[in-house]
């Protein structure tokens, strides 16, 4: 499929793990893309929480699951993406008139799908369109008790009749076929998608200039939600001291999670004892690694660290290329960040390998 779906596929990921309230969650990350690429004018990836379940693409024009599944199912995918298929080629046509963009490709995308609570219960439904990756167009979203539909600031918006229109197919017939596929999802893939792998904890200590930097580093685990913790003395760190502290994918099905803190010169003088702490549902504890201060340094280079370096490395370079595909004059700044990038590959100290589980 190439790196454009897998940088559509990364950017989608990210906007759309947060965003609802639900335990579990089925969404269609649909791409349309006008003008002449080496990509099928439309795809749709399918995720049961961050497990990509099923395929559509223009070409083919049915559905590819990750499992079998039952005739009505697959009928009830071919309509809801046929339908949202030649929605956005409707809306592609007006939006190109609209910028009259006649040349090149325009990509627009469409994030559509609906959360659960553990219990079963229906959370919310939600729709949302962006155009060339940075125009937001109309939006919906639905849960239960309010419907909002938000006409965003590029074309008119839907009249009223079309309002209601809209908001009836929403309530009676998408989000109940949302809602019943992911169960049946769920149901499907219980054991990928509820699996608990319990996260890896290192305390890493680098050289920077002025100081040193401490950095905690969970991962291997799954599901996402971890609480990570930098105590110093015993106190948590605050997290306006701390850099990073998102969740990235490993690439492995599993995550991971780095806060890093800058130590001065004058701070480690004072030669405070730094903790790390985990908590994560597979653990019935907490996970702790110790860094002493005053211990001999080891310089040691992680096969880890590499991987880490490795990974944000390709995704940036994926980025850089897609950059420069879509706009010439930015190749130059985003590929000379990519060399800086693996200049900086830092030489790191790692303290507490052994007390690693
Ligand atoms: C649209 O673009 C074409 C070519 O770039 C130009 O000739 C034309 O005047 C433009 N039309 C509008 C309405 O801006
Ligand atoms: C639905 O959303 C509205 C507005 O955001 C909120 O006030 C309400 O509590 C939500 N209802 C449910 C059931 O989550
Ligand atoms: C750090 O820990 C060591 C031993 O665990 C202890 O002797 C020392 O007092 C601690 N230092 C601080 C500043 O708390
Ligand atoms: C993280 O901490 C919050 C607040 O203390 C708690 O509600 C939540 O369950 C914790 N999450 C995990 C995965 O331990």
């Amino acid at each position: 499929m190439g790196k454009l779906s897998v940088f559509l596929f990364v950017l989608s990921f990210y906007t759309i793990v947060n965003a609802g309230s639900g335990s579990h969650s089925l969404w269609a990350h649909a791409t349309y893309i006008s003008g002449e690429t080496p990509f099928p004018e439309f795809m749709v990836v399918v995720m049961l929480d961050d497990v990509q379940v099923g395929y559509y693409d223009a070409i083919n024009k049915q559905t590819v699951f990750k499992d079998k599944t039952e005739d009505d199912e697959a009928q009830d995918a071919a309509y809801v993406f046929g339908d949202i298929y030649q929605g956005m080629k409707d809306r592609s046509l007006e939006l190109n008139h609209h910028f009259n963009l006649t040349e090149g490709f325009q990509v627009q995308q469409r994030w559509t799908g609906c959360e659960m609570f553990d219990n079963g219960e229906p959370a919310l439904a939600m729709l949302k369109n962006i155009f060339n990756g940075i125009y937001e167009d109309y939006a919906v979203y639905y849960n239960i008790t309010h419907y909002k539909y938000n006409a965003g600031k590029i074309l008119p918006g839907w009249d009223g009749i079309t309002q209601a229109y809209k908001r009836t197919l929403c309530e009676n017939v998408y989000f109940p076929i949302c809602i019943k596929s992911l169960k049946r999802f769920l149901k499907r893939d219980k054991h990928f998608v509820m699996r608990k792998v319990p996260p890896r904890l290192r305390l890493i200590k680098k050289e920077v200039s002025g100081g040193l930097q401490v950095s905690c580093l969970a991962f291997g685990f799954y599901p996402r939600h971890i609480n990570l913790t930098l105590l110093r003395d015993g106190q948590p760190v605050a997290e306006q001291e701390l850099t990073g502290g998102e969740v990235l994918p490993s690439g492995d099905g599993t995550y991971q999670l780095r806060k890093s803190l800058e130590v001065s010169t004058e701070e480690l003088k004072k030669r405070h004892n730094y903790t790390c702490t985990a908590s994560h549902l597979s653990l019935d504890d907490k996970l702790d690694v110790r860094l002493k201060s005053g211990l001999k340094r080891v310089h040691l280079s992680t096969l880890l660290n590499l991987l880490v370096m490795l990974l944000i490395g390709i995704l940036l370079g994926i980025l850089g290329i897609f950059i420069c595909v879509k706009r010439r004059w930015r190749c130059t700044a985003s590929m000379s960040k990519l060399a800086n990038f693996e200049a900086n590959v830092p030489e790191e100290i790692n303290m507490s390998s052994d007390s690693e589980t």
